[in-house]
């Protein structure tokens, strides 16, 4: 295996380029590849079964393309598919989760708010994950429907996107809640709505910048960490229409990247 070859990066859509963005700071001579795969959005409401299968055919037309580790920058396919994928492939293999244990050492009055979708909500991942960290905090659980839809489609901050955020945490934001989960990748695409819904005093947190670290330490430890000093090159493909990506890219990313179709 060699050190110059690429990272591979996947999810539903657009959310997992959070996680991405976070990889390119901390890993600025990587080779990064990364698929959106529009076509099935929402990953939230599709069968465990579903979304392995998913899972199994991006993560192998990653590697077709040599890359050299997978990150599944989806909490989401993580619950369904990350210990089959781990059975099956031989390259390292970072997964995420709800940042429950971070928010659970960080919050003062031990009131927490989890967002994610139903998938990783009810997941047995979920589950233990709870069981492991919740430390005895009082847990305030939310799915967000349509939050990941609205992504897609390109909404920004505008009064609807507001009324969207308000109407989900409505019953949460009388709980006394000191910290807010994102556990989705798609949702801090929403941060700046979130926060002015929730106010200054919440603290809201995410794992992208963990997930970006966890990559590192695993190269590291596989002394796969690319050694050259040329700035790493980005490659990006997705299913669905890809005039649809470009714009997406174009606001989420940069104007520069270059988005191919993934066969299907
Ligand atoms: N971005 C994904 C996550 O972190 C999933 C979104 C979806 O439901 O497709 O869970």
């Amino acid at each position: 295996m060699s050190h110059s070859f690429p990272i591979g990066i996947f999810d539903s859509g657009v959310g997992g380029l959070s996680v991405f963005g976070h990889i390119r700071d901390l890993l600025p001579h990587e080779n990064l590849m990364y698929v959106a795969d529009r076509n099935y959005i929402p990953y939230g409401n599709k069968s465990d079964r579903f979304i392995q299968e998913r899972s199994r055919f991006i993560a192998n037309f990653l590697i077709e393309q040599k890359a050299k580790a997978l990150v599944i920058a989806c909490n989401t396919a993580t619950a369904a598919s990350v210990q089959l994928l781990r059975e099956e492939l031989s390259i390292p293999i970072v997964g995420m989760e709800p940042a429950v244990k971070p928010a659970t050492l960080h919050s003062n009055n031990g009131k927490i708010g989890i967002l994610a979708t139903e998938g990783t909500l009810d997941s047995g991942k979920f589950k233990i994950l709870l069981e492991r960290h919740a430390n005895g905090a009082e847990l305030f659980i939310k799915p967000c429907h349509g939050w990941v839809e609205w992504i897609e489609e390109g909404r920004g901050d505008d009064a609807g996107t507001l009324n969207l955020i308000r109407d989900t945490l409505d019953p949460i934001l009388t709980k006394e809640i000191d910290t807010l989960v994102l556990g989705c990748t798609h949702y801090p695409f929403l941060r700046e709505s979130i926060q002015q819904v929730v106010g200054d005093e919440i603290n809201i947190i995410d794992t992208g910048l963990a997930v970006a670290s966890q990559l590192r330490r695993r190269l590291e430890e596989e002394s796969l960490l690319n050694e050259s000093s040329t700035p790493g090159e980005e490659r990006f493909w997705c299913t669905g229409p890809l005039g649809e990506m470009r714009q997406l890219l174009d606001r989420l990313w940069g104007s520069n990247a270059r988005v191919e179709l993934m066969p299907d």
